[in-house]
């Protein structure tokens, strides 16, 4: 199926030549005309492409509101909680039941549908930019599956060095194509990429470190928590032979990114090692953990515990639909936990100045 921004990114390349793998991802997802996140409908949803941990169940949102109010310093004004990427904002809701009306919470969306669902939530204020958020002094700044979005170039391993693989035109298709690596795609290559086979496919994702540094600039005293799949450079070098960009449509993995530019979400396994390391250069204290340990630190594991006590309860008592219902949120409750699947995704726990995320909570 050819897309209207095919025959854009064509007659760009025809005109001006070739274009870097991350110029190509972000018109791709970005174009305010074409683009897969500022067209069309909200792409995390039961009806879209994708499921992710808020969609699954509540408790996500709710098990996160326990960490957010631990960040708050005693005697500290009102707390500012960020969500960049807040999708249908069903990591918001849960979270604004859970906290209550003294903090002040924001949501920060590129897609218009996403903007447009937000604006429905009494509480919360939308924003199109992270650079929109009135700045406060106590910030908590929370992402989940953003970064995996986020332009990345491609570089591939050369002998002793790096190629970069950017967007040309053969036989009037968009093709990857050989070219000279940018100075600084070598330097973060050199650094993040792990042991990489001749010939292995390498995600240099700097707008993801650029984006860490960006959001921790904005915290004086707070957290920056950002969930997604991926893994450390050495876990990820399993995975260079092809490399990790892909596509999702309707829960599966989709066409070849190059395919349908606009019509699909182009995404790849974040590389927590760069982020770690950008979020120490900023200054924070970071810390890399499972989704699992994260959320079982802040109770998830014993509310699990207390649903399925719950419906053991409501089996003698004879209440069949109330079990049925205790039995489904215990079932999507545990998904998040999954040590194959969602439990596994990664958080990049970054702390700034007094607030942060108390040992405490554990
Ligand atoms: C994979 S979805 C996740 C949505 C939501 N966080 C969730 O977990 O259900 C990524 C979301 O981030 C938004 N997004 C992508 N890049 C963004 C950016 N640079 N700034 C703000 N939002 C962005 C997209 O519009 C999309 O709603």
């Amino acid at each position: 199926m050819t897309t209207p921004l095919a025959r854009v990114l064509l007659d760009r390349i025809a005109a001006t030549g070739p274009v870097t793998f991350d110029d190509f991802m972000r018109v791709c997802l970005y174009d305010p005309e074409h683009g897969y996140f500022a067209t069309g409908p909200l792409r995390s949803a039961a009806s879209g492409d994708f499921l992710t941990s808020p969609e699954v169940s509540p408790w996500f949102g709710r098990t996160l509101a326990r960490s957010v109010a631990a960040t708050r310093r005693p005697r500290a004004r009102r707390l500012s909680v960020v969500e960049v990427g807040a999708g249908s904002g069903s990591l918001l809701r849960p979270l604004l039941a859970e906290l209550g009306e003294d903090v002040d919470v924001h949501a920060v969306e590129v897609s218009p549908a996403a903007r447009d669902a937000l604006a429905g939530i009494a509480g919360v204020a939308v924003h199109q930019r992270l650079e929109d958020v009135p700045p406060a002094t106590d910030t908590v700044i929370i992402a989940n599956e953003l970064l995996d979005n986020l332009p990345a170039a491609l570089a591939v391993r050369c002998g002793p060095g790096w190629e970069e693989r950017h967007v040309g035109i053969v036989d009037g298709a968009l093709t990857l194509i050989a070219a000279h690596p940018r100075p600084e795609v070598v330097t973060w290559a050199d650094r993040f990429s792990g042991p990489v086979e001749e010939g292995g496919v390498v995600e240099v994702q700097l707008e993801a470190s650029r984006w860490v540094t960006k959001a921790l600039r904005r915290i004086r005293h707070g957290a920056l928590l950002a969930f997604d799949y991926g893994g450390t450079a050495n876990e990820l070098s399993g995975r260079r032979t092809e490399g990790t960009v892909r596509t999702y449509r309707g829960h599966h993995l989709g066409p070849d990114p190059l395919l349908e530019p606009g019509a699909t979400d182009i995404t790849m396994d974040v590389n927590f090692t760069a982020v770690l390391a950008a979020a120490t250069a900023a200054g924070a204290r970071g810390e890399l953990v499972t989704q699992a340990e994260f959320l079982n630190r802040w109770g998830l594991g014993d509310e699990l515990a207390r649903l399925a006590d719950e419906e053991r309860t409501l089996a003698v008592g004879g209440a069949p639909m109330e079990r049925l219902r205790t039995r489904s949120e215990h079932t999507d409750a545990s998904t998040l936990l999954h040590p194959r699947g969602l439990g596994d995704f990664r958080v990049l726990l970054a702390t700034v100045g007094q607030g942060g995320l108390p040992e405490a909570g554990r």
